[in-house]
């Protein structure tokens, strides 16, 4: 079977977007609007992209109505800052509670029930009970599209990393400590607590 993008409702392209590239991590991303308030909503149209220098990228999408913008874009064209927060299990309810489709005077970290710690170099808020967060800063904006479900794609150079006690030695991250989520197509999501190991053809790398 062969379905052409070009044949395709824009819903049903969403629809085939997520559920065939899965699972997809989630950044749950937090930002500051000009007026202060802290916002918090997860986004898995998103990846680390480069080691050297340090670039995650990940895309919001254009709202149907009003400017189009979703709260976190808004807030990282004023700010040129944000945190990307690691979804733990522990934490998956509040994320999907954060994904509420709210105005931006609303507190979200509120809504979810998580806790602001400050960021150290930026000013931006993190969710405290997140095991691993990276501070960021906006390194370039592209818009892929004007209609609705147009992705924004967004690059961030990380410039330090937060990890909890003992989830981390020698840089290597321990995966079952950090015991991340993933998301699949519609409400579905993935832990990573099944993994198994393949050794390269001619030795593993570290690329
Ligand atoms: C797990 C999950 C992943 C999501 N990923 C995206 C995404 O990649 N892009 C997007 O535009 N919306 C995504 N959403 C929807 C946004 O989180 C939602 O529109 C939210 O209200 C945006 O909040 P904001 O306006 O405060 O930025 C996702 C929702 C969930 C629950």
């Amino acid at each position: 079977m062969i379905i052409k993008s070009e044949d395709t409702s824009p819903k049903d392209l969403y629809k085939l977007m997520i559920g065939m590239v899965v699972p997809r991590p989630i950044a749950w991303v937090s930002t500051v609007g000009e007026d202060g308030t802290n916002n918090l909503a997860p986004y898995s149209f998103f990846n680390a992209i480069s080691g050297d220098p340090p670039v995650i990228c990940f895309a919001p999408s254009r709202k149907p109505a009003g400017d189009n913008k979703k709260d976190t874009l808004r807030n990282l064209e004023s700010s040129g800052v944000f945190v990307v927060n690691i979804v733990s299990e522990h934490l998956a309810e509040a994320m999907n509670q954060s994904a509420a489709d709210v105005p931006p005077e609303v507190d979200e970290f509120a809504l979810a029930g998580v806790s602001v710690e400050p960021a150290t170099m930026i000013q931006a808020p993190m969710v405290k009970e997140a095991l691993a967060k990276m501070e960021c800063r906006v390194r370039q904006i592209i818009p892929l599209g004007d209609r609705p479900t147009s992705g924004i794609l967004v690059l961030g150079d990380v410039l330090c990393f937060h990890f909890a006690e003992g989830l981390v030695d020698n840089f290597k991250v321990d995966p079952s400590m950090l015991n991340a989520v993933g998301r699949m197509g519609g409400t579905s999501y993935c832990d990573t607590r099944h993994r198994f190991d393949l050794t390269r053809p001619g030795g593993n790398t570290k690329l």
